[in-house]
């Protein structure tokens, strides 16, 4: 019997951090994992009453089974209203319903590129894009964020990564995980690249409800670019990941997102992935998204301090604050260094669990973490990661 290729290519075993790090946890060891983002064990739930009485009314509604593969018109209409009130026209035509925005790269990539053509994506970047690219054939190529400028878009070092293969320009606002978002200025300025190479964008906005010292996200929707895929859902912007429930909002030249509605409506019909009841639900939820972020807000804002207040005081340890979103970067040292060996060691001695940033294609020396915990917690936490920090550059140095 033989494998796919592409079996053969995907990585067999799990990597030394987290072995150590199950090792840690069989044996009782009290680790404190600085990198999960589970909103829910924080005590962050969407109003469960409230969610109740919105599964109660979706229940009978969703009692006949009749597919839509652009997704159920009540709850399209509900995400194009989410964008007309945050100022972005739309409409229920423009929106099509996906299990969640790992999948709606999916359909984009497929939709954009044949194998072989590539997409042009951050660097750093969240880890997610490899293996879609991979299971759609297609390549990735990167454009440089810069930390010495609090990780804004290099825009001449993306456009010069423009190939006759590229199909499409991915954005993360906010970022993950260096919590940058980008500005109105550098928004427009993508969209005039978009439009001098005639290229779409990908517009993932997972943490658009996330925001530090700005009052709304500058989005590519709003912009005069060719055509926008904006890629959101429930999983970070109400804290239901387990509903699976995404969508892209299609904006621009009203042939474009026409056709590639068609397209896309096909491939979504090939599986009719998208779960009925969720989407009965999309509309009660949306209602209840204010209320759901009303006290998280704060309690965020406040997480950041604590973590921007302590980690400015680790010696030899630089870091931007984040603008948005849960995470944050460490810069721990100029020169390479075995980044996982590091976080094993803080691991075993600090009792703390952060990712290497090469695991985010992150130039050396970073580590990444999430400041999203239980404020006490995280102090407590952040202090004993800059002691273990500061006995690894003391060898380091002696
Ligand atoms: C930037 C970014 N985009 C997309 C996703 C995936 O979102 P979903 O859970 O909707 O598939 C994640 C998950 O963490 C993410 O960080």
């Amino acid at each position: 019997m033989r494998f796919s290729k592409l079996a053969e290519r995907l990585p067999a075993k799990r990597n030394r951090l987290y072995t150590e790090y199950e090792k840690a946890v069989s044996a009782g060891k009290p680790v404190v994992d600085l990198i999960s983002t589970h909103l829910a064990e924080q005590g962050w739930v969407f109003p469960q009453e409230r969610l109740r009485t919105i599964l109660a009314d979706a229940a009978p509604r969703a009692r006949i089974y009749r597919p839509d593969p652009l997704g159920l018109p009540s709850a399209r209409e509900a995400i194009a209203d989410y964008y007309r009130k945050a100022g972005v026209p739309a409409s229920a035509e423009q929106v099509l319903i996906t299990p969640g925005t790992s999948l709606s790269y999916f359909y984009c990539f497929k939709l954009l590129a044949s194998p072989g053509e590539e997409i042009l994506c951050p660097r750093p970047s969240y880890p997610l894009f490899e293996s879609i690219a991979e299971l759609a054939g297609l390549q990735l190529r990167h454009y440089r964020l810069q930390e010495s400028r609090g990780w804004e878009i290099d825009l001449d070092h993306l456009e010069s990564q423009i190939s006759t293969r590229t199909r499409a320009l991915v954005l993360i606002s906010p970022h993950n995980p260096t919590g940058m978002v980008a500005g109105s200025q550098s928004l427009q300025e993508l969209a005039a690249i978009a439009s001098r190479h005639d290229l779409p964008v990908l517009a993932d906005e997972v943490f658009s409800e996330f925001l530090y010292d700005l009052d709304a996200l500058p989005r590519p929707a709003a912009t005069a670019a060719p055509l926008v895929f904006t890629l959101n859902g429930f999983s970070k912007m109400v804290g239901l990941p387990g509903l699976k429930l995404g969508w892209i909002l299609l904006s621009g030249s009203p042939a474009r997102v026409g056709r590639s509605l068609e397209v896309m409506e096909l491939i979504s019909d090939t599986l009719l992935p998208v779960n009925d009841l969720a989407q009965h639900m999309v509309s009660g939820i949306l209602e209840g998204r204010e209320a759901f972020a009303f006290g998280l807000r704060p309690w965020l804002l406040r997480c950041r301090q604590i973590a921007g207040d302590r980690l400015s005081q680790c010696p030899g340890v630089r870091l931007a604050l984040p603008r948005g979103g849960f995470y944050l970067t460490l810069k721990v040292g100029e020169a390479e260094v075995d980044e996982e060996a590091l976080c094993i060691e803080l691991l075993r001695k600090s009792g703390v669990l952060v990712h290497p940033g090469y695991f985010y294609d992150m130039a050396p020396a970073h580590l990444v973490l999430t400041f999203a915990l239980q404020h006490e917690l995280l102090d407590r936490s952040l202090q004993a990661l800059c002691v273990g920090i500061g006995e690894w550059k003391k060898r380091q140095n002696s």
